[in-house]
C-alpha cells in the first residue's frame, strides 16, 4: 500500500493526528450520503444520470463558469480539455515543475511536449517572469508550437492567471487552469472555474471536494470547447447519435459520484470556512519557526493541502511520526526528475527542485479540532527544537 493511499484510509485512531481523515465527515453527512446514494440505486441511470446534470448545474452557478462538464479524474479532465482545445504533437504546453506527476502526463499522453516552468519562491506556483523566457527559449528554437499554458493551483493557492493571461493573450496561446487542488478557492470576486478560459478539477477522495472514487470535472467560458467536451468524455459521440464524430474516450463522471458531490456540496462552504480557520492557526502558532504558506492578498486558497518549509525535512517527518501526527510530501521529485519525464528536461528549475527537500505537509481536513490542531503545532515546536 503506498502511504498515499494509507493516508486515505485512515480511520480516525484517537492517539494519531492523520494527515486526512475521511471517516469523520462521513459519519457527519452518513445520512444524507445514503438517501443519495440509494435514490440512485433506485433509477438506476449510472452513466450521466440527473445527479450528474443536477451538479453540474450546481457547480456552474457555484463557480460562475457557464458550463461544466464531469469527467471521471481530475487526469482525465486536463487530457480531455487538452484535446478540445486541438492540442497535438509538435504542440509545446507549459507547467510549472512543482507539482503531482499528472500535470505532465496529461500532456504527454495526447502526444504534445511539456515545458517545465519554475516556480516563484513564496506561492510556489507558476513564475510568470520564468514563463516568458521559457517561450522566448521555445520560440528562438523553434521545434515546437507554443500552444497551452498550463499553470497548476497548488495546494488550493489560484495561480496568477492576471500575468499568465497578459503573456498567453500576446502569442495567441489557450491558458488551461490545472485546478485539481483548488476548488473553492478565488480571486477577488471570481472564484475557481472562472479564473482561466477553460479549467479542470479533480474530486479525488482527499480533495476539498472529493466523492468516493475517481473523479473530475472541466469549466469553462467557452461554448465550443464544452461541446467538444461532451463529445470527447463519451467516445466521440454527439448526443445521442452512435457515430464518433472526434477521438473520444470513456471519460464521465458516474452518477454515484455525482451523488455523493451533491452532498458535499450542501456543507462545502462550511468546511473551506473551517479549512481556512485551521491555516490561520496554524501560521500563527508556527510562522517564527518554520516557513508557513503565504496568504496573498485578494487570494482565497482552498487549503487542500496546508505544506511548512523546513530544514532537515526527512529528520522533522520522522520526529512527527514519532508524536502521532501524520503528514505528506508533495513533493518529493519535480517533474523534470520523475524517470516517466527526465527527456523533456533542460531548463534551470531552481526554486522547484530546492522545494522538492524542504516541503512538508501537516494534517488538513475540516474535521480537525483545535485541540488536534494545537498538538500539531506542539509536536512541529518541539521536533524543530531537535534538529
Ligand atoms: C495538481 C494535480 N493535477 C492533476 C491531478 C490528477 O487528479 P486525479 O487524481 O483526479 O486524476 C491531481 C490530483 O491528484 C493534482 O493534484
Amino acid at each position: 500500500m503506498t502511504p498515499v493511499l494509507s493516508a486515505v484510509r485512515a480511520v480516525a485512531n484517537d492517539d494519531r493526528v492523520g494527515l486526512f481523515d475521511l471517516q469523520r465527515q462521513r459519519a457527519r453527512l452518513e445520512s444524507d450520503l445514503k438517501a443519495r446514494i440509494d435514490a440512485v440505486l433506485a433509477h438506476g441511470q449510472f452513466i450521466l444520470g440527473p445527479e450528474v446534470e443536477m451538479l453540474e448545474k450546481r457547480l456552474a452557478a457555484y463557480t460562475g463558469a457557464a458550463h461544466v462538464m464531469g469527467v471521471s479524474s481530475g487526469r482525465d479532465a486536463l487530457m480531455i480539455a487538452l484535446m478540445a482545445i486541438g492540442v497535438k504533437a509538435g504542440d509545446a504546453v507549459f507547467v510549472p515543475a512543482f507539482t503531482f506527476a499528472a500535470t505532465a502526463g496529461a500532456v504527454v499522453s495526447i502526444g504534445a511536449s511539456p515545458v517545465f516552468v519554475d516556480v516563484d519562491p513564496m506561492t510556489y506556483n507558476m513564475d510568470p517572469a520564468d514563463l516568458e523566457l521559457a517561450i522566448a527559449e521555445v520560440e528562438a528554437e523553434g521545434r515546437l508550437k507554443p500552444a497551452v499554458v498550463m499553470p497548476v493551483d497548488l495546494y488550493g493557492l489560484p495561480a496568477d492567471y492576471v500575468a499568465i493571461g497578459k503573456i498567453a493573450a500576446k502569442r495567441g496561446m489557450t491558458v488551461l487552469a490545472d485546478a485539481a487542488q483548488s476548488m473553492g478557492g478565488a480571486a477577488g470576486n471570481a472564484r475557481v472555474g472562472a479564473l482561466a478560459p477553460i479549467s479542470a478539477t479533480s474530486f479525488y477522495p482527499t480533495k476539498p471536494l472529493g466523492c468516493y472514487g475517481d473523479g473530475g470535472a472541466i469549466l469553462t467560458e467557452r461554448e465550443d470547447l464544452a461541446e467538444r467536451v461532451r463529445m470527447i468524455r463519451s467516445h466521440g459521440r454527439q448526443g445521442t447519435g452512435d457515430a464518433a464524430m472526434v477521438l473520444g474516450l470513456t471519460g464521465r463522471l458516474d452518477t454515484i459520484q455525482a451523488a455523493v458531490l451533491l452532498v458535499k456540496l450542501d456543507v462545502f462552504e462550511v468546511e473551506l470556512d473551517r479549512r481556512r480557520v485551521i491555516a490561520a492557526r496554524y501560521n500563527h502558532g508556527l510562522r517564527d519557526v518554520v516557513g508557513v504558506p503565504v496568504m496573498p492578498d485578494g487570494l482565497r486558497s482552498a487549503f487542500a493541502i496546508y505544506t511548512i518549509r523546513v530544514p532537515h525535512r526527512d529528520r522533522v517527518r520522522v520526529l512527527l511520526d514519532e508524536a502521532g501526527i501524520g503528514t505528506g510530501l508533495f513533493y518529493r521529485l519535480a517533474l523534470h526528475e520523475h524517470p516517466a519525464f527526465r527527456h523533456f528536461d533542460g531548463r534551470r528549475l531552481a526554486v522547484s527542485e530546492r522545494l522538492t527537500g524542504e516541503v512538508l505537509a501537516l494534517p488538513m481536513h475540516p474535521d480537525l479540532s483545535d485541540e488536534e490542531v494545537d498538538r500539531v503545532i506542539a509536536a512541529v515546536r518541539a521536533a524543530m527544537a531537535k534538529v
